[in-house]
Formats: C-alpha cells, structure tokens, sequence
C-alpha cells in the first residue's frame, strides 16, 4: 500500500526535500499579536504546560512547520525541555518535523477506500504535483501528499484532505481539477 513516508501509524519520516535546509535560522513567532494571542490561552489553564498543543499549531501556522528553532522557543516560552517538546511534536503526526508544500494533501487508503481505487488517486496527485513519492515537497514548494487512515468519510471514497479542506469521492480523473483550483 504505501509508497513511502507515510503520515500514516507514525513519525513521518522523510528527506529534506529539494536542497531545503532545516537549519534555517528560527524567527521568533510568539511576538506582538502572536505573544498576545498565546497569552490569552495561558491564562484559561493551571499550568503553561496545558498550552503546548495549541502553542505549536501557531507555530506551524506561521512557518508552515515546526523547525528546531521553532521548538526551541515553545520550549522556553512555556518552560519546558527542548526533549519533552519533541517527544510531543514526534507523537503526533499532524505536526510536520520538516517543510512541506502549501498544499498539504492528505489521502485516505485504508481498506475501504483502497478498493475503491485510493491508490490511484494517489498516484495522479503524485505525477500531477511532479512530487516525487510520498511526503518530499514537489520542486515549486507548493504541494506535499502522504497516505493517511481513514478520514471518517469511507462512503466517499476517496476522500482527501487539503490542509484543513476537505475533498469527497476524487477519482484520478477530478485530480487536475481539484489542484487546478489551488494557488
Ligand atoms: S476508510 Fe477511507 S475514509 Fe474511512
């Protein structure tokens, strides 16, 4: 079933893609607005800690993944180890560890939707993106595709998700379509 990294049971695992660069260096996030915004959530919960899940989504919101650096400054900010932060960040496979497109497409192949066809569906999103297997960003830096488990949708198969938007019974035939439509 699977072609590669995969989000799917784990860590996704992949290569820097295209020459990117994880050792970027970090750009504080949690400033003006940002520090403002936080510090409103801080203020529902007993502990900084409580916070650690929703602190990393604004960071992943900001820079499109949660970067070494990234990790850092949760860490100090809510005054934890850079290691307890990880060991969250690695847990969830919804917090991407390396850059990935703009367009996160996320595609459903458990059983049900497998033998409705997911597989091909995964293959035109991956030839049509020119992204080169599962997980790596394709070379204009605007999509990446991994393989998930079910999406909750299995009488629509194939369902797929498109960073927070979600898309019911593709067929490899509605792919260009459906990537014809983002920017
Ligand atoms: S098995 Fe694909 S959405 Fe449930």
């Amino acid at each position: 079933m699977s072609h590669g990294p995969s989000a799917s049971g784990g860590a996704l695992v992949a290569a820097a893609p295209h020459g990117t660069s994880h050792h970027v260096p970090h750009v504080p996030v949690f400033t003006g607005d940002t520090r403002a915004a936080i510090e409103t959530i801080m203020a529902r919960y007993p502990t900084k800690q409580a916070v650690l899940l929703p602190a990393l989504w604004m960071l992943q919101d900001a820079r499109g993944w949660v970067s070494e650096g990234g990790l850092a400054e949760v860490a100090q900010l809510l005054e934890l180890t850079p290691a307890y932060v990880k060991g969250v960040v690695s847990f969830y496979t919804m917090y991407h560890q390396h850059p990935v497109g703009r367009h996160f497409i996320q595609v459903c192949t458990t059983t049900p939707c497998n033998v409705c066809g997911a597989e091909d569906v995964v293959k035109a999103l991956l030839e049509q993106t020119q992204c080169s297997d599962l997980g790596l960003m394709s070379p204009d830096g605007r999509f990446t595709v991994v393989e998930v488990e079910c999406l909750g949708a299995c009488g629509f198969a194939t369902p797929i998700m498109i960073n927070n938007a979600f898309v019911e019974s593709v067929t490899p035939d509605s792919v260009p379509r459906i990537l014809s439509e983002l920017t």
